[in-house]
């Protein structure tokens, strides 16, 4: 093996080793490289010294500083909470028109509800709750179960159907086709005389016989939740058919689907899973976002 051959061009030594004809330079590593292997192993040991870093079996290295992630964050989760006392004691304390009668404390409400339902809510009733298909609207003052504060309060504590609270709003209604409690003629009937409360045109024609039968067996089978008008009732959850907000839908094929199939809306129980004043928030925020007075 040749030993201390120099390149001409380069003027560096070669290794002696050649392939081919090519002989291999010895390049010395550059300095770059060193500056940082120094630098960051300078680095590493200060930081061992000034931080928490090396195991030792029940304990660890707790480092000069005494940095320590777990009391800060303590520290920090105190603090945010010591700041929301200051109005979340004064939520709790207040009724719900005191608080929308204070404007610091609805800036509070705004920020804080508004992440409480998107936290929370958004996933069904959407995320500015205006509601979808199965999932009723919040803010446009129509209410299966009662728009009070008081309801309200209740629907968001007890929850709908919901098999987690013994007390929960149940909401049922019946599968009258499937079931066989009417034939599909009277479901097809009734679902005319639903339609036509809100449609006129239903009426129209050969739909007059339709409605007409329809009108007989809604009273005799619908009025009882529905109301002899139609206008629902609160206390079970009985959607209003004369207006024009449905909640499942209010063409042909959705009505029918509801009458036939029955409808069970279900809606979580909020009363162990928020706090009393996370709640309130909510119930405020939603008051103030459909502006209820
Ligand atoms: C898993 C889906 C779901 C989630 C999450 C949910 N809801 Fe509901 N909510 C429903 C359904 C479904 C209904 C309608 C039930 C029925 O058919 O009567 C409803 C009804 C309501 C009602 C009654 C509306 C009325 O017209 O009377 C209120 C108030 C309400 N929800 C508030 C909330 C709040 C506040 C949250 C968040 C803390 C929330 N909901 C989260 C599904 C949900
Ligand atoms: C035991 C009480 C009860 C009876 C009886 C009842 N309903 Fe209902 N109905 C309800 C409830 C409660 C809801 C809401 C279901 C939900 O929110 O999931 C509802 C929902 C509906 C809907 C859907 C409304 C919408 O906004 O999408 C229609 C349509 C309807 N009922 C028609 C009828 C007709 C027609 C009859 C008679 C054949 C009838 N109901 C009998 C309780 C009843």
């Amino acid at each position: 093996m040749g030993v201390s051959e120099r390149d001409p061009h380069s003027g560096h030594q070669t290794t002696g080793h050649e392939w081919n004809g090519i002989k291999e330079l010895n390049t010395p590593v550059p300095w770059p490289v060193w500056f940082f292997l120094i630098a960051t192993g300078l680095f590493a040991v200060v930081y061992w010294v000034l931080m928490p870093a090396w195991p030792l079996g029940r304990t660890y290295t707790q480092g000069l500083l005494g940095t320590d992630q777990r009391a800060i964050v303590t520290r920090q989760v105190t603090r945010a909470n010591e700041d929301r006392a200051s109005w979340t004691s004064r939520i709790a304390a207040l009724d719900v028109k005191q608080i929308r009668a204070d404007p610091t404390l609805m800036k509070a409400v705004r920020d804080d509800g508004h992440r409480l339902f998107g936290d929370n809510c958004a996933g069904c009733h959407g995320s500015d709750a205006g509601g979808n298909k199965g999932f009723p609207n919040l803010i446009d003052g129509d209410w299966l179960w009662g728009g009070s504060p008081d309801q309200i309060a209740e629907t968001i504590a007890v929850g709908i159907n919901s098999p987690a609270a013994t007390n929960s709003r149940a909401s049922q209604m019946l599968a009258f086709g499937r079931d066989g409690i009417l034939d599909n003629d009277a479901v097809i009937a009734v679902t005319d005389y639903v339609r036509s409360l809100t449609d006129p045109g239903v009426t129209r024609g050969a739909g007059a016989k339709s409605v007409a039968a329809g009108r007989a067996v809604f009273a005799a089978n619908c009025v009882a939740c529905h109301g002899p008008d139609a206008r629902g009732n609160q206390s079970l959850g009985a959607p209003d058919l004369a207006d024009r907000t449905w909640l499942y839908g209010g063409d042909a094929q959705s009505v029918y689907t509801s009458i036939h199939d029955g409808r069970r809306g279900e809606m979580p129980a909020w009363g162990e899973r928020l706090s009393a004043v996370d709640r309130k928030l909510l119930l405020v925020w939603l008051l103030d976002k459909g502006s209820a007075p």
